[in-house]
């Protein structure tokens, strides 16, 4: 059960702030079905090698595994629907000013659920580019303009490349305007709120030191500590489908 006096205080912070910044993760969307990559029971990492399957060199040596792995993951991902967390969310634009939100997944729940302001720090599943980046950074290909198949790495088709996800892999650059915004709002915004990440993948990791350098308050939502915690003025321990909501109540009633 979640201490009701920090939820208060955190909400009372909330109420009062202009630039609100969530800074989500998988955990937020674990209630909608879609797994985590380091839980230790069912996290992705568990199970998958990600040297095998997330980095530009598994892709030159086996182009069809990873090819094969990512159409799995955007079909699981493409029948998940958001949960409460992202639903609350959501509806936290009407009660502040403004919202941005730098989310680290790639599930596109966040704005199935109506958030407005998104920024997709590690790409989108389903979505598709050319590995060579042949016609500018990024070549986006429509599937349904080509032949493929779920099993083999389609050829682009404007060049002899393969085709990959359009997903931040270990050992790549974020997107250049994407990191940029995100640096941009975590330096100006009065409170972050830290949802669902084990705060170990950087430069996302260090987003919340950021903010706390800038005098912001950092509140953070997860049902374990993690590499954030120590960082944060308010830790709400829990699952993000109670918290959110129960943090948005307590925000209305603050306004
Ligand atoms: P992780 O899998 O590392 O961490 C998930 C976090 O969610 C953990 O801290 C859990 O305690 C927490 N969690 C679990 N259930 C939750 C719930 N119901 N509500 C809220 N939190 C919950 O995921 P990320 O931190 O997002 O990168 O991982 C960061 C990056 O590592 C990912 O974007 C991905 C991965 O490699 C790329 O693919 C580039």
């Amino acid at each position: 059960m979640v201490n009701q006096s920090v939820l208060k205080l955190a909400a009372e912070e909330i109420a009062q702030a202009n630039l609100l910044v969530v800074l989500s993760g998988a955990g937020i969307s674990k209630e909608s079905g879609v797994p985590t990559f380091r839980d230790a029971q069912d996290g992705l990492w568990s199970r998958y090698d990600p040297q095998e399957l997330a980095t530009p060199a598994a892709f030159r040596r086996n182009p069809d595994l990873v090819w094969s792995w990512y159409m799995y993951r955007a079909n699981l991902v493409s029948s998940a629907a958001p949960n409460p967390g992202h639903f609350a969310l959501a509806e936290l634009e009407t009660v502040i000013p403004k919202i941005v939100i730098l989310t680290q997944n790639v599930d596109g729940l966040h704005e199935q659920a109506g958030s407005n302001d998104i920024i997709e720090l590690h790409g989108r599943l389903g979505r598709w580019k050319c590995f060579a980046n042949c016609r500018g950074t990024p070549t986006v290909i429509d599937l349904a303009q080509i032949e493929y198949d779920a099993e083999h790495a389609p050829k682009c088709p404007y060049c002899t490349d393969r085709l990959r996800p359009d997903v931040v892999w270990f050992g790549e650059q974020l997107p250049t305007n994407a990191l940029d915004r995100a640096l941009e709002v975590a330096q100006q915004c009065d409170v972050m709120l830290v949802v669902g990440t084990s705060g170990v993948v950087e430069p996302a990791a260090s987003l919340p030191q950021i903010a706390r350098s800038a005098e912001a308050k950092v509140i953070e939502v997860n049902p374990e500590p993690s590499m954030i915690t120590a960082d944060a003025n308010f830790f709400l321990q829990g699952k993000s489908g109670e918290i959110l909501p129960a943090l948005v109540e307590a925000v209305r009633a603050q306004a």
